[in-house]
């Protein structure tokens, strides 16, 4: 019998994928520590199982409206998770040249793929044309121009949507409100329809439609309610004038549950499309990140040192905020489980998570609940399948984070570590300083600094 091992109760995003079975983590039929022994920590695991049924709940209650799910790659770009989605028919949002050869690459349609994000270069917009893309959302009126040569350069027309700010504040974190007056992104309300009709007056271009993202991590539904709602008037006030919509991107953003939050309500959000927008007869697309890939994945960790500090006991983990970017920048707090599922017949401490990076925002928390740690043990930040891996970094000079998916009884590494000597392949000192480079390497000094080790 599997017990549950995190918030079990949220709405349209149940984890029976994740808990205890013989008091030992298991993510599906896997036992974590049993990741851990094939792959040295830290390694970001994920279920595909958990995949599946996040997308599936969202489409069922999207249902009968007939709206197109484009995930939003920059979530997780890793291309066993986008190949995932892509054949349960899910097309992709992609926000450079990168991401659009990664969902590509996961052999998902460019019919299906569209292009947003707020400063595309010359060569990405013609790339995406070259593959037909679906769409390319475009934010400025100098960015509708630049798109517009691109075409006219390469004899082809191409499909684009106005994103729209609408001066919504989506009640999240100010890192990531994308929506209010301040903000870089979308073109202010109201200049849309007048540089809507420029750009349909422009031959190379096939002006299709509008799209808004108001931010992430949204939990409260009503700005939602606004931005869509605000979007449904400015499509009437711009069909009064004979500019056709046929298209409404609606963006990403919805949040998921954390701790024992229960988290957004998918029913209420499907509720909120329909009410506001459904009537337009719009072709309709929503691009979630973290909501189809977020609770599937976690981050798995040795702690390597206990210290007693003044405050009480901190565990300094093998994972650091090059891995686990999110609690640094957003102050964002992760779950935690222990893999060894913890004794709750006994007290236990308290423990400040911090990681092995020279700065002092490498801090994860503090989090009691764990059972009494040792070094060796080996633990699990939940919730980390989204903006995890896809922000990872090699600061330090520390390894890429390697991933893992599971999938019923079985695993597999979908990225490698990317170690020190991969690095090292692509840097080279200026020539003038070669000379100084041969001393050393006669001295060994740089072959050894070049030798991989295990951190
Ligand atoms: N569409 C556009 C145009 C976006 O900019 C984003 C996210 C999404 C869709 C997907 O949003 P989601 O459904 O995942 O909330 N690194 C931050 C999140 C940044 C989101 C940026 N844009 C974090 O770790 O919380």
């Amino acid at each position: 019998m599997t017990k549950s091992a995190g918030g079990a109760n949220e709405k349209g995003n149940n984890r029976h994928w994740l808990g205890y079975r013989a008091g030992g983590l298991h993510v599906e039929d896997v036992p974590l520590s049993a990741v851990a022994t094939a792959v040295p920590t830290p390694f970001y695991c994920y279920s595909a199982n958990a995949i599946r049924s996040a997308y599936k709940s969202l489409a069922s209650a999207l249902g009968p409206s007939d709206i197109s799910i484009c995930f939003a790659v920059k979530a997780n770009s890793n291309i066993a998770v986008l190949g995932l989605l892509s054949e349960l028919g899910c097309g992709m949002d992609i926000v450079s040249g990168g991401e659009l050869e990664r969902a590509l690459a996961a052999n998902v349609p460019a019919s299906r793929i569209i292009f947003s994000g707020v400063g595309k270069t010359r060569a990405e917009i013609a790339r995406a044309l070259e593959v037909g893309i679906h769409q390319i959302n475009v934010e400025s009126a100098a960015e509708i121009s630049a798109v517009a040569g691109v075409a006219r350069a390469l004899g082809k027309r191409a499909p684009v949507a106005l994103r729209v700010n609408p001066d919504v504040d989506a009640k999240t974190h100010a890192k990531i409100t994308t929506a209010t007056k301040e903000s870089k992104f979308g073109i202010p309300i109201g200049e849309v329809a007048d540089l809507y009709a420029e750009a349909k007056a422009m031959p190379e271009l096939e002006v299709v439609g509008l799209a808004v993202h108001i931010g992430s991590q949204i939990q409260d539904m009503s700005p939602f309610r606004r931005a869509f709602s605000t979007m449904a008037d400015l499509v009437t006030f711009m069909r009064e004038r004979g500019l056709g919509v046929p298209r409404l991107d609606l963006g990403g953003g919805i949040g998921i549950a954390s701790e024992d939050d229960a988290g957004p309500d998918i029913a209420e959000y499907a509720m909120i499309i329909a009410e506001t927008v459904s009537h337009l007869g719009c072709e309709i697309s929503v691009e979630p990140g973290r909501w189809l890939v977020g609770r599937a994945g976690l981050l798995v960790t040795e702690l390597l040192y206990l210290k007693g500090m003044q405050d009480g006991c901190t565990a300094i983990l093998d994972v650091g905020m090059n891995d686990l970017m999110r609690p640094a920048l957003y102050d964002a707090r992760h779950p935690v489980l222990a893999l060894h599922e913890p004794r709750t017949d006994q007290a236990a401490p308290s423990y400040t998570l911090v990681g092995p990076i020279c700065e002092s925002s490498d801090k994860f928390g503090a989090y009691d609940g764990l059972g009494e740690l040792r070094e060796g043990d080996l633990l699990a930040f939940d919730c980390a399948g989204a903006y995890g891996a896809s922000m990872a970094s090699t600061y330090n000079s520390r390894d890429l984070v390697a991933e893992v998916l599971v999938e019923g009884g079985r695993f597999r590494t979908i990225r490698s570590r990317q170690d020190i000597r991969a690095m090292l392949r692509l840097e080279q000192a200026g020539t003038w300083q070669l000379p100084a480079l041969k001393e050393r390497e006669a001295s060994g000094i740089v072959q050894r600094a070049a030798r991989p080790g295990r951190r």
